[in-house]
């Protein structure tokens, strides 16, 4: 009988998938011991890295930012192909560094004495949560008496207004109905919606407070890659040869076998795929490397066929670890200015203060789903394309828009914050007013990651109720006992316990499995 060669199956040509995919071929496959499959269920490979074109820039639709260059692999595979420069623009951000101009609701700019004092105690309470600093010295110091990140900011916020003399705490802000306190803590919100997008929690009041700390930030710069996030994931795809990948073929039921009785003996592979097309694939071994949102999914809808299903059904340790497990929305928001309408001269990066609560003080023209929108700014200096970021249920409703909505809506919106034009003649930064009277939207694109099946989110958080733990637990290989051990293995960035909701989570993760299987072989290079 010929002896076969193990045949490995990974699920999703994302990052976490063709980093496995690279290393196996590299490897071992190269050399003919594996035959290697990635199969994919969209058009295109990349998965949540999704970089685009508009109003004549390059964008990101999905991962943006290197975070944290130091030690990253993503920043050397860059550099290494020369990603890192590039002639035409792209989201390169550099405004970031600039100092923000904050409005106030109706228009009131911020003078930063007012907000600089806020912003500071916002990035104390979370370098205070996440471990990088040990006192904020206000007493807030017992790091176990909170659940979730909510509460300890709720609380951060409180002791900070304890300490302030209370006679300054309502003295009047004339304009737009705000008095010292409401601004406070409108100023705060804001920083906690940037929070939001970070995380991908709706709510931080269901963001695990223990769990900030076991985070691992690299350390060094965070930057955008110049010739597109999508330029790394050509690089890993461009060495496995024609054939390899296959896409267009979505997943629907994984058939696999944890007892050796359950088994067949006539050599065939113990794993099954089930393609929506209604062909197969069996497999030696398999890499799932899908979204938890997808994982989520599968085990929610029992009735949905086009869900990824487990035959037999996952264990309940690993359903448990699924089910509890944070995984949210984030979408980004590009918007072209008219050339007549720069209102600025540049565009600055402008962070945006609602009022808070039910005060009738609201504008009543500002939709709701544009209310924890913390910023708008152009993606580099000058450019006439803005950004902004939406998380949780108002990302969700983005998605239900159309253009002409959003145009009106944002446009209504800005113009509110931008209408008291003479507060902005003695802006910083020579920023200099034009015509404020009205900001003209020419167009916009927006990412979809909540409604789309192949993804139904945009990453994994710590939720309330799991924990470091859970993670691990999904990164955990199905047991199988018998002569098929390793038949199904889990990769993806919701896998990786310290840098999960990253790109380079997702790496390590391929990485790892692709190391687990290489062991199982005795092939460690
Ligand atoms: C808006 C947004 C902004 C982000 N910003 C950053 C950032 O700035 N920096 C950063 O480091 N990270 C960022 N991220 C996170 C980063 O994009 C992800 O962590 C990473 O790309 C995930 O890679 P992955 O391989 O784990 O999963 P994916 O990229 O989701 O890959 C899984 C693949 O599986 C496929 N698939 C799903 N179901 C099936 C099925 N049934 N059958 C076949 N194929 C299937 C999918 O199509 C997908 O291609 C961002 C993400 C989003 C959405
Ligand atoms: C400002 O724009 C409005 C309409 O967009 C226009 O009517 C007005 O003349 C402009 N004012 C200046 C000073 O350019
Ligand atoms: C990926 O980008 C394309 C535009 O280039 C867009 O049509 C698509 O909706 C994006 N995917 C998601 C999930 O946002």
């Amino acid at each position: 009988m010929v002896v076969k060669k193990p045949r490995i199956v990974i699920i999703g040509a994302g990052m976490a998938g063709l980093t496995a995919a690279n290393k196996l071929y590299k490897t071992i496959g190269a050399k003919g011991g594996i035959e290697l499959c990635v199969i994919e269920g969209g058009n295109r490979i990349g998965g949540r890295i999704n970089t685009s074109e508009f109003g004549g820039d390059r964008v990101e639709m999905g991962a943006t930012w290197i975070h944290g260059i130091g030690g990253s692999p993503v920043h050397k595979i860059a550099q290494e192909i020369n990603s890192m420069e590039s002639d035409e623009p792209w989201e390169c951000m550099d405004g970031f560094l600039d100092d923000p101009i904050t409005i106030a609701e109706n228009g009131y700019v911020l003078n930063p004495s007012l907000v600089d004092p806020v912003s500071i105690l916002f990035k104390n309470l979370m370098d205070f949560a996440q471990g990088k600093i040990k006192s904020i010295g206000n007493g807030n110091g017992n790091e176990n008496e909170y659940r979730s990140v909510g509460s300890f900011l709720k609380k951060g916020l409180e002791d900070y207004w304890g300490m302030e003399s209370r006679k300054e705490r309502n003295e009047v802000i004339e304009n737009g109905n705000w008095n010292r306190k409401l601004l406070e803590e409108a100023i705060f919100a804001m920083h906690e919606n940037t929070q939001r997008t970070y995380t991908s929690a709706n709510d931080l009041f269901n963001l695990d407070y223990n769990a900030e700390s076991e985070y691992v930030m690299c350390p060094g710069e965070e930057i955008t890659i110049a010739k597109g996030y999508s330029s790394i994931i050509g690089s890993l795809a461009s060495i496995l040869p024609s054939g390899v990948i296959q896409l267009g073929k979505k997943v629907c039921k994984i058939e696999w076998h944890p007892n050796p009785e359950t088994e067949s003996h006539d050599g065939t592979r113990p794993v099954k795929l089930h393609f929506l097309d209604g062909t197969t694939l069996s497999a030696d071994h398999v890499i799932v490397t899908v979204s938890l949102g997808v994982l989520k999914a599968g085990i929610r809808d029992s009735n949905d066929s086009g869900m990824l299903k487990f035959n037999p059904p996952l264990p309940d340790h690993k359903i448990e670890a699924i089910s509890r497990l944070g995984y949210g929305v984030v979408n980004k928001l590009f918007m072209q200015l008219s050339q007549e309408s720069a209102c600025f001269n540049p565009f600055p990066f402008l962070q945006l203060v609602f009022h808070q609560g039910d005060s009738e003080v609201k504008n009543p023209k500002i939709p709701w789903w544009i209310r924890r929108t913390a910023s708008v700014s152009p993606i580099y200096r000058k450019s006439r394309v803005l950004l902004s970021w939406f998380a949780g249920e108002e990302a969700l409703e983005l998605e239900t828009l159309t253009d002409e909505m959003i145009l009106e809506q944002v446009s209504t919106t800005l113009s509110t914050f931008l209408s008291n034009s003479a507060d902005f003649h003695e802006q910083r930064n020579g920023n200099v007013v034009k015509n404020s009277s009205k900001l003209n939207l020419v167009k916009v694109s927006k990412s979809k990651w909540g409604s789309d099946p192949l993804f139904l989110g945009s990453y994994s958080y710590v939720a309330v109720g799991s924990s470091g733990c859970d993670i691990d637990k999904l990164a955990e290989p199905l047991t199988t006992s018998g002569s098929n051990p390793l038949q199904i293995l889990f990769a993806g960035e919701a896998t990786h316990r310290t840098h999960y909701s990253t790109t380079h989570g997702a790496y390590f993760s391929g990485i790892r499995e692709a190391n687990r299987l290489l062991e199982h072989y005795q092939c460690m290079d």
